[in-house]
């Protein structure tokens, strides 16, 4: 094979999984790797993926077969957590060049060099020493930037394989983070969206999320922090008195509950009960008002009745969530729930998702047509569709699309004059005269 000089990163999953893809693409592009703007034009074609539900699984191995098709002398590296949990099956599977976890893609560059001169190379090591330390520092960024500041999970909820393909929690270290960020403001953000499986588990024995989050509002040049996803249980005091006093957190929260029925929630090792998570929303609502909540929800989990699904509605109903995500139970080879007994059909599936989701939608087209009349300021993220039009991000992560808008990175204060189901419009407010 000649030796590869351009190469192209494609993401697959969570917000976790793009921070990890630019973190490979800033790896590679520190070894000597030019970026190409297209995957066919690329001679490595690095695919970040999600293992999370079996659907995202299996299309990894279908784009590897397009890809084949299409370039075979095309190298194909398989990053992220298929890459952790199915390992070398793949190279056996689909022949590809290089597999590489997400705790070892530091590694990626090497691994890539050593294939392109001989056998496929394998690197799914959890090793002690984390990868950060290890990756050069960040470059160009967009406003609204990711920052990993916790990783891997100890939940083990039945369902998720999270706990296998990123492993045990671990946070990083205080100092490394707010260095991280000063270097995210310095190469562009406005906004740092701090992640983590489990964000708000995120300790460095002394302090928690709430506390970091102070910190970094200090940091200058840093207009808005965001962080996701949380664990209902690690909703601290701390974090949630952050909510009503640090300026630059915005108001929004995305806490999965998963369901509403207490059997249900102890079947999935949830370890949080329906009133547990209604009672840390309480106290979140009490800290900030206009809180935007947001929510992952399974259906279909196995044993669900329709009287259990009935709850998760009825919940629902009780929280009226500002956005959620909403999925059908998949089972995944390795966790409990997949041996679990009353597995439930497809068409039931279907069914139920259709309910829920028409619910979900109503109430975000509420909360979206709450915030007409409401002024706020707003990060021009992108390009609209039409000329002149640009996109922002309202502090309830909302897009907004406002005609003839500043430049990208701008915060503007507009109006918001109209609400769709997906996105509001904003106008420029004009200042009002002293
Ligand atoms: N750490 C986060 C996110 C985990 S994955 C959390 O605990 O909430 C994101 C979402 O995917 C989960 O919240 C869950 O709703 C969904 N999910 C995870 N495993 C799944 C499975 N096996 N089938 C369907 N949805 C799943
Ligand atoms: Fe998965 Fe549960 Fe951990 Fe979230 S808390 S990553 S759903 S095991
Ligand atoms: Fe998918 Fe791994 Fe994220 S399974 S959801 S890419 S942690």
């Amino acid at each position: 094979m000649p030796t590869p000089k351009t190469f192209h990163v494609k993401s697959f999953g969570c917000q976790m999984n793009v921070y990890d893809g630019e973190r490979m693409a800033e790896a590679m592009a520190a070894a000597g790797y030019a970026s190409a703007a297209d995957a066919t034009d690329a001679d490595v074609v690095v695919l970040n993926t999600c293992h999370i539900r079996e659907k995202a699984t299996e299309k990894v191995y279908s784009d590897i077969g397009r890809m084949k098709k299409r370039r075979p002398d095309q190298m194909i590296a398989v990053a992220g957590c298929v890459a952790q949990a199915e390992g070398a099956e793949i190279i056996r599977r689909a022949k590809v060049d290089v597999v590489v976890g997400p705790q070892a893609y530091h590694n990626l560059p090497q691994l890539v060099a050593d294939a392109a001169t001989g056998a496929p190379t394998l690197d799914t090591d959890m090793p002690l020493l984390s990868k950060f330390g290890a990756l050069p520092a960040r470059r160009r960024v967009g406003p609204s930037a990711f920052l990993t500041v916790q990783e891997g999970c100890d939940k083990f909820c039945t369902y998720c394989v999270v706990p296998y393909t990123r492993g045990a929690e671990v946070s990083r270290p205080f100092d490394a983070i707010v260095e991280e960020a000063k270097a995210l403001v310095d190469a562009g953000a406005k906004e740092i969206t701090l992640l983590g499986q489990n964000v708000n588990a995120w300790s460095d024995g002394k302090q928690d999320l709430g506390s970091l989050i102070r910190a970094l509002d200090r940091v200058d040049g840093l207009a808005r922090i965001r962080y996701t996803t949380s664990h209902p249980n690690d909703m601290t005091q701390g974090l949630i008195d952050a909510h009503a006093e640090v300026p630059s957190l915005m108001p929004f929260l995305h806490l999965p509950v998963q369901s509403g029925s207490d059997r249900v929630l102890k079947a999935m090792n949830r370890s949080h009960s329906r009133d547990s998570y209604l009672r840390v929303l309480e106290r979140v609502r009490a800290a900030r008002p206009d809180i935007a909540l947001s929510g992952d929800f399974i259906v279909g989990f196995p044993g669900e009745t329709e009287a259990e699904f009935e709850d998760t509605l009825s919940l629902v109903a009780e929280v009226r969530h500002a956005m959620a995500f909403s999925f059908k139970y998949s089972p995944r080879p390795g966790t409990p729930a997949a041996d679990m007994a009353g597995q439930i059909a497809a068409e039931v599936m279907d069914d139920r998702l259709q309910r829920l989701q028409a619910v979900l939608n109503r109430d975000q087209e509420a909360f979206n047509q709450a915030t007409v009349g409401k002024r706020c300021t707003i990060l021009i993220e992108r390009a609209g569709k039409k000329p002149g039009q640009m996109l922002g991000k309202s502090p309830w992560l909302q897009s907004v699309i406002v005609e003839d808008g500043p430049p990208v990175g701008s915060l503007i204060e507009v109006d918001i004059v109209a609400a769709w189901p997906n996105s509001l419009v904003g106008v420029a407010a004009v200042a009002q005269a002293a």
